[in-house]
This record gives structure tokens, C-alpha cells and sequence, in this order.
């Protein structure tokens, strides 16, 4: 009897062990762990909150999703095609830490939709399609149960289906473009009665396939918006609607924004030089690809990548090839100031059944490593991650990846590329236990801090190797979707004296960010890097 307690116990334990994210082999290419087999939606889009909870969503008009909600509850769509009797979830929160997750009630179409979170942690959510496109949506982080979406409906004063959002220094929201929209609002919106400001540049950037849908936009830090769609890049003095600046279009004429989905980041800016800007832009697909691929020929996607020192005074871009093709894929600002490359197809577009060869393996770019050798190939997924797959770094210095939906319907069969509700994390090579001995550990920061504060971080390391090779850094988690990572950044804050306060505990001086240009303010993650090993991340307010 004793014997078979103890067997059964055992079981239950390895069961535990077994469905316990952490245990996953880690090799030097890294390790992807399945967390859920299926979490009942599909994770279009993606934005991890300050308490560590996932808010995703897909969308409301394609059939019944694999999750109820909750108390019996039900949306009656006279207006939808596919079911307007609908019971079931489209949005949910997974909380990281013990990998669970609670149906939301979102009341109208968020498809292809963007978002934001405000300087307090209050998710935004805008736009959608047909009933949701001119609806905001708020989500106020909790602890608890409580928490839903609240609707605000026909805030928008223009329809936002595919548009990119973006963080302003204060505190505001930018919503810019969408589909045949030239022009782009404020959350807040403006008290003004025109709440709605042109935008030229997107009318000159669409094309016959309309490549300019969620454009590429970064808050640099002279205040002015980087906005990039098409082949094209701007400089937009918001304030004034002015465009201060076009830099060159990037080199190959290959359009890198939706359907020609490429992706891209802003480098980490670093506050320990001279304040410089360089965004980088990856991958897209050939010009016509989209049509061709809706008559069944996929194009090879772009291999290239191009970066652009937008702080110099005559920037050009220096291209280079990824290891291989890639579109949809999505661009993640890792710990160490590295950048991966993740999720995506080697041919074809963005779309309705139109992308073929999924990429499983992820890409690590190094930018600043040597020439030539800065991309590292990473271990194979075993799921494809194609159309409305998503990526978002987690506290851990994981990336959270779920969604894949390249079908109007949930369709889990008869389709080559099955909807995807699983959620995944991959664990890059730096969370391997073998660099336990110099990971960093955070004992303690403030909560929050002001522009240009020093303030200590503390943090323990069995082996300390040198000064010189600690970081401190913060990032800004993005909301993703679409293959765009939008409000995705980091900042390397300033350093001084490091000391050691006792046995094998360190404490190093940082500097708050020295503008809210530099960094909006809000909820950042903050890491101490050691060697190239991060610790993970703390949440760290900036007011
Ligand atoms: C959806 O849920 C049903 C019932 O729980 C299950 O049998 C099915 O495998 C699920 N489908 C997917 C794709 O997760
Ligand atoms: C996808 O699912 C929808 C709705 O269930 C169905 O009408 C359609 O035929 C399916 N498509 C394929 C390719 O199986
Ligand atoms: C936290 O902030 C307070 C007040 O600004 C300051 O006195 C204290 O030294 C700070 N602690 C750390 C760990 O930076």
C-alpha cells in the first residue's frame, strides 16, 4: 500500500516536473518547450503587462474559438457572417508565472488591430474591423479575476485596420494609418474638432497591393517619428505634421511591410556614447509577390536586412543577408541588446493561404558582433508559425511564440497549415544552466524612478569576472502583431562605481534615462547583464 502511494506520488511529481516549462533541455542552439497544446485561440496579437500576465487576442468574426466564456456568457452579432450566436472567447490572459490562462470578453472585431500601454499599465487597444474598426478597448492590469476589457465604441474618428501605434514622450498615443487611411490620430484624442492629421507619405507609399499596411514606426530621440513603409523612410515632426526628413529608400527594391510583411526594430540606444538612433529592417517579399502568390507562385521572401544610423547626418542603409529568406517573421530586442529573428515563411506573403516553406528556426543577430558572422541559426520549432503568428520577450528573458492563422475560418484540418492554438516558449542559449555561475541575480531596485536619477541596483553572482562587462538595461515590452513589435525598445542606462557589498554581492549606480524621448514614460523591464548572461528582468516604472 505504502509502495503504491509512494509510486503514485512519484508519477504525479514527474507529471509536474514533466509540464514545468524550466526543464527543457537547453542546448547551445537553444530549446523550444511547448507550454499549452492549446490555449483555445489563436495568439494574433500579443502585449505582456507589468504584473506578468500575456493579454492575446485573435478575432471575433471567424466561427467559434476552442475556449467558452466564462458564466455562460454569449455576444449576439446580428452583422456576423460566420456565427452570430457566439459563446466563445477570442481574447485571454496567460499568466507567465503559473502558466494558466482566463478567457476575456472582447464585444467587437479586433482583427489586425494594434495597441499600447499607457505610462500607468493600462493596455489600450485600437481599431479591429467592421464593427470593432472605430472602437478603443482598455484593459487595466489585475491580480485577481476582475479584470476585463471595457469598449469604448466610435473613439476612433477614423477606421483603424491595420495600423501601428507608438508611445510618445507625454504619455499619449500615436495611432497612425491603416487600410486607406493617409492619416493618423491621437489616444487621448485631441480636444481640437479635427482629431485627424494627413499623412501624405502613406498615399504615395501604397501600392497595388497596398504595402504599406502597419508601418514600421520608432520614437527617436531627437521627439520625431521614424516612420518606414513600402521602401521608404520619413522623419515626422508630429507635432507640427511635418515631414522633417526622407531619408533613402532601402536598397533592394523589395517592400518590407504588410503583405510584404518583413519586420523591424530600433537598436538599443545606448547612453554610455553619444546619443545615436539606428534602426534595422528584415526581410519582405519581391514586388508582385502577393499577386503571384494568390495564383499559386511563391517568390522566395527577401534575405536581406538593411540598417540606417538615423542620428547621422547623411545616413545610408548597410545591407546584409540573413542566413536565409524570410517573411512574417518577428524581430525581438533580446536582454542581451541582441536581436532574434523568429516565426515567419521562406516564400510567398502575408495573407489568406498565400505563405509556403515555414521558417521553424530562429536567427540570433548580433549587432555588433564581426561582420559576416553576426547571425547564429537557433533550433528548429516544430510547428509552423506563418500568417497572425506572434512573438513577445517574457520577464525570464523567454519569447513567448503563439498564433498561425492563414485562413479566414479556425480550420485545425483539410488545409495545409492547420490554425495554431498552441503556445510555445523559446529559451535562446543564454538561459542555459551552465551560465548559472555568472548569471546575474537583481536583489533589489526602486520601483520607480525619475529622468536622469542615479539609483543602485543590487544583484548577486557566484563568479564574478569583470566591470567591464556589466550592463544595465530596460526595455519596453512590445505589442505585437503582424510581424511589427510596436513600442519594442531598450535603453543601456548610464553606469558608474560598481562594488562589491559582500560575498558575491555587487552593487552598481545607474542613471534613469536621460529623456523621455529616449524613453516614454511607463513600465520598462529592467536587466543587469553580466558577460553577456542576463538576469531576469525587474519592473521598473519611469515618471
Ligand atoms: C478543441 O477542443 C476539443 C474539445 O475539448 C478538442 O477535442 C480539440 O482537440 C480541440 N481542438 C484544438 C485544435 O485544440
Ligand atoms: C475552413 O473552415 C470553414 C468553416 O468551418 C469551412 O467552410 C471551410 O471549407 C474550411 N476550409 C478548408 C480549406 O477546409
Ligand atoms: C530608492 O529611492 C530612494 C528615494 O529616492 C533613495 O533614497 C534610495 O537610495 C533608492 N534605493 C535604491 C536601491 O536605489
Amino acid at each position: 500500500m505504502v509502495t503504491f502511494f509512494l509510486l503514485a506520488l512519484l508519477f504525479i511529481l514527474l507529471l509536474l516536473l514533466n509540464s514545468f516549462p524550466a526543464m527543457c533541455q537547453i542546448g547551445r542552439e537553444g530549446e523550444w518547450c511547448l507550454l499549452h497544446a492549446s490555449i483555445g485561440i489563436s495568439a494574433m496579437h500579443m502585449q505582456l503587462l507589468h504584473n506578468n500576465k500575456v493579454v492575446m487576442f485573435d478575432r471575433t468574426d471567424f466561427g467559434p474559438s476552442n475556449l467558452s466564456l466564462p458564466y455562460g456568457r454569449c455576444r449576439y452579432v446580428p452583422s456576423d457572417n460566420v456565427l452570430k450566436n457566439d459563446c466563445t472567447a477570442h481574447s485571454l490572459l496567460y499568466d507567465t508565472g503559473t502558466n494558466t490562462f482566463r478567457p476575456l470578453m472582447v464585444e467587437t472585431d479586433t482583427w489586425c488591430s494594434s495597441g499600447s500601454v499607457l505610462p500607468d499599465g493600462m493596455l489600450v487597444q485600437t481599431g479591429g474591423y467592421n464593427d470593432g474598426d472605430h472602437v478603443v478597448r482598455t484593459l487595466a492590469p489585475c491580480n485577481d479575476e476582475s479584470c476585463d476589457w471595457v469598449d469604448f465604441p466610435g473613439y476612433l474618428s477614423e477606421r483603424r485596420w491595420y495600423a501601428t501605434n507608438q508611445r510618445l514622450p507625454d504619455g499619449r498615443i500615436i495611432i497612425i494609418g491603416g487600410r486607406r487611411q493617409f492619416n493618423y490620430e491621437f489616444y487621448p484624442r485631441n480636444s481640437e474638432s479635427s482629431s485627424s492629421f494627413w499623412l501624405e507619405f502613406l498615399r504615395e507609399t501604397r501600392d497595388d497591393h497596398e504595402n504599406n499596411l502597419y508601418p514600421f514606426v520608432h520614437l527617436l530621440p531627437d521627439g520625431n517619428l521614424f516612420i518606414f513603409a513600402n521602401t521608404r523612410a520619413i522623419s515626422l515632426d508630429y507635432k507640427q505634421n511635418r515631414v522633417v526628413r526622407e531619408f533613402p529608400s532601402i536598397t533592394a527594391d523589395d517592400p518590407r511591410n504588410y503583405p510584404s510583411s518583413g519586420s523591424s526594430v530600433l537598436l538599443p540606444i545606448d547612453e554610455n556614447e553619444p546619443i545615436e538612433a539606428e534602426v534595422m529592417v528584415c526581410g519582405g517579399a519581391p514586388r508582385g509577390a502577393f499577386s503571384r502568390a494568390k495564383q499559386g507562385i511563391f517568390d522566395a521572401a527577401s534575405r536581406s536586412c538593411g540598417r540606417i544610423k538615423v542620428t547621422d547626418e547623411n545616413p545610408s542603409w548597410a545591407m546584409e543577408d540573413m542566413p536565409m529568406p524570410r517573411v512574417m517573421s518577428d524581430m525581438i530586442l533580446l536582454p542581451t541588446g541582441d536581436v532574434v529573428i523568429i516565426n515567419g515563411a521562406g516564400s510567398g506573403t502575408a495573407g489568406w493561404e498565400i505563405g509556403q516553406n515555414p521558417v521553424t528556426r530562429p536567427v540570433i543577430y548580433k549587432p555588433h558582433g564581426v561582420e559576416d558572422i553576426r547571425f547564429s541559426v537557433m533550433s528548429p520549432a516544430t510547428r509552423p508559425r506563418m500568417y497572425h503568428s506572434s512573438a513577445v520577450l517574457l520577464t525570464d528573458g523567454r519569447v513567448l511564440v503563439g498564433g498561425s492563422n492563414p485562413h479566414p475560418y479556425y480550420n485545425f484540418t483539410g488545409v495545409q497549415y492547420p490554425t495554431d492554438l498552441s503556445l510555445e516558449a523559446y529559451s535562446p542559449p543564454y538561459l542555459r544552466p551552465e551560465y548559472d555561475p555568472i548569471r546575474p541575480r537583481i536583489m533589489n531596485i526602486n520601483e520607480s524612478f525619475r529622468y536622469m536619477q542615479s539609483f543602485w541596483v543590487t544583484f548577486t553572482v557566484l563568479r564574478f569576472l569583470k566591470l567591464s562587462v556589466v550592463s544595465v538595461r530596460i526595455v519596453a515590452p512590445s505589442f505585437t502583431t503582424h510581424s511589427f513589435g510596436m513600442n519594442q525598445r531598450m535603453v543601456v542606462l548610464k553606469t558608474s562605481e560598481l562594488y562589491c557589498v559582500g560575498s558575491e554581492e555587487y552593487r552598481v549606480t545607474a542613471i534613469g534615462p536621460s529623456t523621455a524621448e529616449i524613453a516614454p514614460p511607463g513600465y520598462y523591464l529592467l536587466f543587469v547583464v553580466h558577460a553577456g548572461i542576463p538576469s531576469s528582468g525587474m519592473w521598473m516604472k519611469i515618471q
